[in-house]
């Protein structure tokens, strides 16, 4: 088994298992999971049980914020609700500030907010009565309470919903309450299970900054499927597949690494298509073409090289650009979305 484990997991990912194992007590990380581990039981299914989260260790340091990305079916909300104690682990470990969630559940929930995949909220309160609600169960004084629930109802943006029920909110409204539910009394780690999901655009980009101003005041953990929303926010993200943890690292680490290189883009007229991609290939022997439209758009993919660079391929266009006679291209380096798509489809 360990065999195959190693072939799954990146050396990065290898790397932290290492050092999160090599701890004997709880290690100075803010949030470490060590093996952590979850089993559901299934009655229809006639093996009995389904392998959600797979030996996880991971640990996060004060002031990061981690994205745990990956497909539906991944194993993201069990590992939240894992850590968040808010389902009992099969095998494993977790910690928080190093307290154990199991042991010292009581002291970790007092420090952490958490905000689940479902808006955890009731039809018929309002957003008001509902931070109410949460702020007397964290223990704040009902003295303290309008003016913090102001404070939440303004940076959140439901000020004006304030005194609605959350039963007539669209599904960003209810996602920004669930979010002020879980900053109510300064946590010192969030947990935000895709935070985003169902806004449109707009609200989603504010959302994000929302997230942004939180991150730098605590640890902030998240669940996203949107490769676009952990460049935006996360310094660290672990790809997830099946279970377990396939990749780690910042987005430029995961892009110099599993990135497919470069994408070049070139717009000219169709009958100068024959020079250029003689062009290409004497200059770029390992450019695979990918797209080749009658409009005049050709584009090519190019593997990562030791010699290649952005700037040896923009020097080599602009210095050809004339004499092929290239309306316009542009060079981009491949984007996350393709790493992620290129790793969460390994499993298969
Ligand atoms: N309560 C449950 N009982 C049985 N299986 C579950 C339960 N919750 C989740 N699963 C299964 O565990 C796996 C991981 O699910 P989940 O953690 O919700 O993934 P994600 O949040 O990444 O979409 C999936 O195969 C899912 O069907
Ligand atoms: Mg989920």
């Amino acid at each position: 088994e360990r065999r195959e484990r190693d072939m799954k997991e990146d050396v990065d990912v290898v790397e932290e298992r290492k050092r999160i194992l090599g701890f004997l007590g709880s290690s100075k990380d803010f949030v470490c999971v060590r093996n952590l581990t979850k089993r559901y039981k299934t009655k229809g299914n006639s093996r009995g049980s389904i392998l959600a989260v797979d030996k996880l260790c991971l640990g996060i340091p004060q002031g990061q914020c981690f994205g745990f990305l990956g497909v539906n079916g991944a194993g993201k909300t069990t590992t939240l609700k894992m850590i968040t104690g808010d389902i009992d682990s099969s095998y494993g470990n977790a910690y928080v500030m190093g307290m154990d969630v199991v042991t010292q559940k009581t002291e970790v929930r007092k420090r952490m907010g958490y905000c689940p995949q479902f808006d955890p909220l009731f039809d018929r309160m309002t957003a008001r009565e509902h931070l109410w609600m949460y702020a007397r169960i964290r223990g704040i004084h009902k003295e303290d309470i309008p003016e913090k629930t102001n404070r939440l109802l303004e940076t959140v943006g439901l000020t004006i919903y304030a005194d609605i029920p959350a039963g007539t909110y669209s599904g960003g409204n209810k996602r920004k309450l669930s979010l002020a539910l879980a900053l109510i009394g300064e946590p010192s780690v969030v947990f935000l299970d895709e935070p985003s999901s169902g806004m449109d655009p707009v609200s989603r980009r504010f959302m994000w900054d929302v997230i942004a101003e939180v991150s730098t005041k605590c640890c902030v953990i998240l669940t996203t499927h949107s490769m676009e929303e952990c460049e935006a926010l996360c310094s660290r993200i672990g790809i997830m597949v099946s279970g377990t943890l396939r990749c780690l690292g910042s987005v430029q680490h995961l892009k110099a690494r599993f990135g497919k290189g470069y994408n070049l883009e070139a717009k000219l007229s169709p009958e100068k298509f024959e020079r250029f991609e003689t062009f290409i290939h004497g200059h770029f022997a390992d450019a695979i073409q990918v797209e080749k439209l009658s409009n005049g758009i050709l584009r090519y993919e190019m593997p990562r090289t030791k010699s290649l660079s952005l700037a040896s391929i923009f020097g080599l266009m602009e210095k050809n650009k004339g004499v092929l006679e290239i309306r316009d291209y542009s060079v981009s380096q491949s984007s996350l979305e393709q790493v992620f798509i290129q790793i969460a489809q390994q499993d298969d």
